[in-house]
C-alpha cells in the first residue's frame, strides 16, 4: 500500500514524539508474542449444520475469536471496500478534519485513541480512526463522506453483505447455546446500533514504544472485522499470552463482544485484544459492530440460568453500559467487570 500520503487529520506530525511514547510497563513486548497458537479458522460453507454449530460454539467458548472462510461475501467487494477506505485516509488531512471531534454523541467522527498515563497525561495511540453508522437494508448514505466519490456506493453494497453474514452468525451462535435460531438477534433487540470503525495505522519507526490500539474488550455484541492482507497487527489473548491474528486471504475475523458474553451468561467470551503497529507498512482494519440500542435491557438469557449456572451479570440498559465505558475513557477498560455479580 502506498503510505507516503498519510497525514493525521489533526495535523499531529507523523513522528514518534514523546506524546506517542508509552511508559515501559504499558508497551507491547513483541518478542513475547506467542507464535505457536492461533485462533481457529472455520469454513462457513459446511453443509453439516450440527458440525458447523459445534465448531462455532467451541470457538466462542474457548477463544471468543475466530476467522471465517467461504463466508459468501465476494472477495472483490472486500477488496474494494478496503481500497476506498484507504483512499479516505490518504485524502489531504483537511478533508478528514471536518469530522474531527471528541463529542461522543457525534455519530460520524474522526478521532485518535489515547491512554491516560499517571504523571504523563494523555499518550496518543499510533493510528487514526473513522467511525460512522451503517445499515444492512436502510439508506444510510447521508452519514457517509462524499469524498472519495465511490465511498457511498461501495459501503452500501458491503453493508448489505455484512448484515446478512451477521444474521447467519447470530443464528449459528444462538443454536450453539441451545436456543432458538433468532434468540440472540431478538435479545440484542430492535433498532440495533450498528456502526463501523475504520482504523488506519501508519508505519511506525519503533512499534515497541507505542501501540496502535490499546488492549480492550469490544463493548458491542458482535464484531466482523476485515483486515488488509499481508500486514499483521491484531493480537488476542489466548491462555494468558498475546497471540497474533495473522491475516488469512479472503477471511473475516469474528469476535464475541461484551453483550453476547453477558447474554450467554459467560459461556461465550469477549476477549482482550489490541493492535500493534508495523515498522514498514501501513495497516487498515475495518471492524463492523452490531450492538443494542441505548434503551435495550441486557442480561443473561433466562434459559441459560440454573442452579449450576447462576447469573454472572446483572441486568442493565445499554445506556448504562455506555456511560460506564465513557467514564473509563483512556484507562485500561474493564467495563464488563462493573456489571459482574459475585457468587
Ligand atoms: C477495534 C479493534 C483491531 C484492529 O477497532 O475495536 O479491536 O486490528 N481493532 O485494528
Ligand atoms: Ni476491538
Amino acid at each position: 500500500m502506498e503510505t507516503t500520503r498519510f497525514q493525521f487529520a489533526n495535523n499531529t506530525p507523523l513522528s514518534l514524539s514523546p506524546n506517542f511514547i508509552l511508559p515501559e510497563e504499558n508497551r507491547p513486548i513483541l518478542s513475547e508474542v506467542f507464535s505457536s497458537a492461533s485462533i481457529p479458522s472455520i469454513d462457513l460453507n459446511n453443509h453439516d449444520i450440527d458440525d458447523l454449530v459445534s465448531k462455532i460454539s467451541q470457538a466462542c467458548e474457548k477463544f471468543g475469536f475466530f476467522q471465517i472462510i467461504n463466508h459468501g461475501v465476494p472477495k472483490e467487494l472486500s477488496q474494494r471496500v478496503l481500497a476506498v477506505v484507504t483512499e479516505f485516509f490518504q485524502l489531504p488531512p483537511e478533508e478528514r478534519a471536518q469530522f474531527l471531534t471528541t463529542d461522543h454523541s457525534k455519530r460520524v467522527k474522526v478521532f485518535n485513541y489515547y491512554q491516560k498515563v499517571e504523571g504523563q497525561g494523555k499518550v496518543l495511540m499510533w493510528g487514526e480512526t473513522f467511525t460512522h453508522p451503517w445499515h444492512p437494508t436502510e439508506d444510510f448514505t447521508h452519514f457517509l463522506p462524499k469524498n472519495p466519490p465511490q465511498y457511498r456506493a461501495i459501503f452500501t453494497e458491503y453493508a448489505r453483505e455484512i448484515g446478512a453474514l451477521m444474521d447467519k452468525l447470530l443464528s449459528l451462535m444462538s443454536q450453539g447455546l441451545g436456543l432458538e435460531k433468532d434468540c440472540l438477534k431478538r435479545k440484542i433487540g430492535e433498532r440495533p446500533a450498528i456502526y463501523t470503525q475504520a482504523n488506519y495505522y501508519p508505519p511506525c519507526p519503533d512499534p515497541e514504544l507505542t501501540m496502535g490500539l490499546q488492549a480492550h474488550n469490544d463493548i458491542s455484541a458482535l464484531v466482523v472485522l476485515l483486515q488488509m492482507e499481508g500486514v499483521s497487527g491484531l493480537q488476542v489473548v489466548i491462555d494468558g499470552k498475546w497471540v497474533a491474528v495473522e491475516p488469512v486471504p479472503d477471511a473475516f475475523v469474528v469476535n464475541i463482544a461484551d453483550q453476547i458474553e453477558v447474554l450467554s451468561n459467560g459461556r461465550y467470551k469477549s476477549v482482550l485484544h489490541r493492535a500493534v503497529s508495523n515498522k514498514r507498512l501501513a495497516r487498515l482494519s475495518l471492524p463492523m459492530f452490531y450492538a443494542p440500542n441505548n434503551d435495550t435491557v441486557i442480561g443473561p438469557i433466562e434459559d441459560l440460568i440454573d442452579e449450576v449456572h447462576p447469573p454472572m451479570y446483572r441486568n442493565y440498559s445499554y445506556k448504562e453500559y455506555m456511560d460506564e465505558f465513557y467514564r473509563q475513557e483512556g484507562a485500561r477498560r474493564r467495563v464488563k467487570e462493573a456489571f459482574q455479580l459475585q457468587h
